[in-house]
């Protein structure tokens, strides 16, 4: 625990962020097994955010374990630390305007609560990409559910170590069945819905 130290007001609000960008920002968590989909929904919501001209980026399990997380591995401890410090990166990124999706398996519940009770109601959007394990053992697009199942990888999510599905998930996108397509835009309706992306209609009106 830090002593000594003193927080100080930024001179830019995240108001003024968002009145500048014309649009507020937000937490998108997306959270599911190994293979559910996760990065690919998330990269693909992104891709529609940045062609619509707004502000977003994505925070990437895989890619943040080569660096900022590089020391953590799969231990219950371990990834209790690697979402602590996933939420916190986000509330600054919320904090800078910025849409931040995170795609992390985040397999407890309790952690994902925490990093939900660092920000306001409404700035965290919690997006449970529902796939069986089934599918996502069958898809095993990294190898790692095989080598899980020769004990060659442990305690792995779904096989050696729990998944908390979310009870109560802002969005659940059920990825393990639909197309990509329809689980994007299945969460860009829920974005309009909550006005963090505006509607067609008054996008056209916007520039008319
Ligand atoms: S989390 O549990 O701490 O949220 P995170 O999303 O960062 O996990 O990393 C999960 C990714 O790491 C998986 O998609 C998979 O590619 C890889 N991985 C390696 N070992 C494990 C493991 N034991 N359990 C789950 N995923 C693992």
């Amino acid at each position: 625990m830090s002593t000594n130290i003193v927080w100080h007001e930024a001179s830019v609000q995240r108001q003024e962020r968002a009145e500048q960008r014309g649009h507020r920002s937000a937490i998108l968590w997306f959270t599911g097994l190994s293979g559910a989909g996760k990065s690919t929904l998330a990269n693909a919501v992104n891709r529609e955010l940045f062609r619509r001209g707004l502000a977003s980026y994505l925070l990437d399990g895989d890619n943040i374990r080569h660096g900022l997380c590089n020391d953590l591995g799969f231990s219950d401890d371990h990834r209790v630390e690697n979402i602590r410090r996933i939420g916190e990166v986000a509330k600054l990124f919320l904090d800078a305007g910025v849409i931040t999706l995170t795609a992390f398996v985040s397999p407890f519940r309790s952690d994902r609560d925490r990093a939900r009770s660092l920000v306001e109601a409404g700035d965290f959007i919690e997006i449970y990409c529902a796939a069986d394990l089934a599918v996502c053992e069958q898809r095993d697009t990294k190898g790692l559910y095989a080598k899980a199942r020769a004990g060659e990888i442990p305690h792995f999510t779904g096989i050696s170590s729990p998944y908390e599905p979310p009870e109560n998930p802002e969005l659940r996108v059920e990825t393990g069945s639909r197309p990509i397509e329809t689980c994007v835009r299945q969460v860009v309706e829920h974005l309009q819905a909550v006005e963090i992306l505006k509607h067609p209609a008054s996008e056209s009106q916007r520039q008319a």
